[in-house]
């Protein structure tokens, strides 16, 4: 499967960021950008932003989704919000397993494949985030760690995978101004879609993130597995956020 094969996505994570004020900027900004851009876009906002981001968005080439959904459909689960919710307004993404989300939050491996499959039951596309801490890759176990956080995913099967964007991210390089090289990238989205192919699925889409920036998007791109961005900070500004989707 060639790249051309597979749409460039890039998706903008906006973290616990924003308010009504500065989204109103934000949102305008991406909506009045010109379409004609290479990538999809979308952005994946805090959930109570979700109608807002739906309201100034709709009509407009760029998506939007949020960053966390429960594994559970409905019920006494105070403080989660379900993917039916979600797609009440027109919810197309959702993060699943973001590594803050793991490491903050108790995430196993396991919830994150639930998550993404109560995603795919209310027709959003999960998009499972996968990386390793900098220990982990000095260590030399990165692949390991990636095909261990990728088992129970897989295990969804490939009707469910074939309906899912995934995301590698090193922990190392969230948010820490030091992205991996487009190289240290491919390796890794080489690996993955390895794996994806013998599923039968290697059409999936795989994002890398972590310091995506303007000036180092175009390197990542050109990579033959790599074929779109998750960006945090950089999607906090729309002009950066719009050159790395040109990129
Ligand atoms: P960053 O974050 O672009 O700020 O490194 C990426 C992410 O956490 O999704």
């Amino acid at each position: 499967m060639t790249q051309q094969a597979r749409a460039r996505l890039v998706l903008g994570n906006w973290k616990m960021h924003g308010s009504l004020a500065e989204n109103e900027l934000l949102l305008a900004a991406l909506r009045a950008a010109d379409t004609n851009s290479s990538s999809q876009i979308g952005v994946c906002v805090p959930f109570p932003y979700m109608a807002q981001a739906a309201q100034a968005l709709q009509g407009s080439a760029v998506s939007w989704g949020a960053q966390d959904v429960s594994a559970h459909e409905k019920g006494a689960y105070t403080g989660e919000v379900s993917a039916a919710m979600l797609k009440d307004f027109a919810c197309r993404w959702v993060l699943a397993g973001h590594s803050e989300r793991r490491a903050y939050h108790g995430e196993t491996d396991q919830t994150v494949a639930d998550k993404a499959r109560a995603a795919l039951q209310s027709g959003l596309t999960p998009v499972v985030c996968v990386g390793e801490t900098l220990n982990e890759h000095e260590a030399g176990q990165t692949l390991a760690v990636i095909r261990r956080q990728l088992t129970p995913v897989l295990a969804l099967g490939a009707d469910a995978v074939a309906r899912m964007v995934l995301a590698y991210e090193p922990i190392w390089a969230i948010g820490s101004g030091r992205s991996a090289t487009p190289e240290q990238a491919q390796d890794v989205h080489a690996a993955i879609r390895a794996e994806l192919a013998a599923l039968g699925t290697p059409q999936v889409q795989v994002l890398y993130g972590g310091s995506v920036k303007a000036a180092n998007a175009a390197s990542l791109f050109a990579m033959a597995d790599i074929d779109g961005a998750l960006v945090g900070g950089a999607a906090l500004v729309a002009e950066e956020f719009l050159r790395i989707a040109a990129a």
